[in-house]
């Protein structure tokens, strides 16, 4: 199986990228941020106690989106394998995802992680607050504050994946077919 963790702050890429990947290599895009939306847009008591901590850009608790990746895994037991796009974003929330990988008999093969500058992340994140309706790309302070959880507690998830010689780091500004040639090379080659 080929599992990815596409990895960056809010804004790197992660989701247009993973549009990309899933189609060349056949695999199932399993993004937390999406499937939370979606919770909250149907209304379940899951996605209404997430709703406060997303318009305001703090983390959701780790056993709500563990316990959602569990069961994606577990629905698309015949997949090639998985992209996973905005987690885990937490210590704990990659060892859950290691353990439960390795019930199935599979692993981690890469972590992708995609290195753009806080202003244009900033940048990008108001351009789409302007059409997109997510309340967490409105203003700068909860921007900076989605950046902050990400320095705080993701970004040290770089050394978790590099200790196993995991981690490809790949400059995310630029055009998006030229980012994903780059993707693609460092996949191609593992
Ligand atoms: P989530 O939905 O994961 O959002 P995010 O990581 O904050 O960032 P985005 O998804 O907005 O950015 P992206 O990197 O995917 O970039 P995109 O391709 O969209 O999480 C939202 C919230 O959910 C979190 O704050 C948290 O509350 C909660 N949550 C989710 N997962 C969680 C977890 N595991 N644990 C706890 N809480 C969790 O692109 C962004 C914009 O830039 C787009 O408009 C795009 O068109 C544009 N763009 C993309 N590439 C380029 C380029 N090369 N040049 C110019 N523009 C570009």
């Amino acid at each position: 199986m080929l599992n990815l963790v596409l990895f960056g702050p809010p804004g790197a890429g992660k989701g247009t990228q993973s549009n990309l990947l899933i189609d060349r290599y056949d695999l199932v895009h399993l993004s937390t941020g999406d499937i939370l939306r979606g919770e909250i847009a149907a209304g379940t008591v899951l996605g209404l106690e997430a709703k406060t901590l997303m318009d305001s850009g703090d983390l959701v608790p780790d056993a709500v989106v563990i316990g959602m990746i569990s069961s994606k895994l577990d629905n698309n037991s015949k997949a090639n394998g998985f992209i996973f796009d905005g987690f885990p974003r937490t210590t704990a929330q990659a060892e859950a995802l290691d353990d439960l990988l390795n019930e199935k008999g599979t692993s981690i093969s890469a972590m992708l992680s995609l290195i753009v500058a806080d202003e244009e992340l900033i940048r990008r994140l108001l351009a789409r607050g302007e059409s997109s309706g997510r309340a967490d790309d409105q203003n700068k302070s909860i921007i900076a504050n989605r950046i902050n959880e990400y320095n705080n507690k993701t970004a040290p998830l770089k050394d978790y994946y590099s200790t196993q010689n995991k981690l490809s780091e790949i400059k995310g500004n630029g055009a998006v077919e030229d980012i994903a040639s780059k993707l693609n090379n460092v996949i191609d080659a593992l």
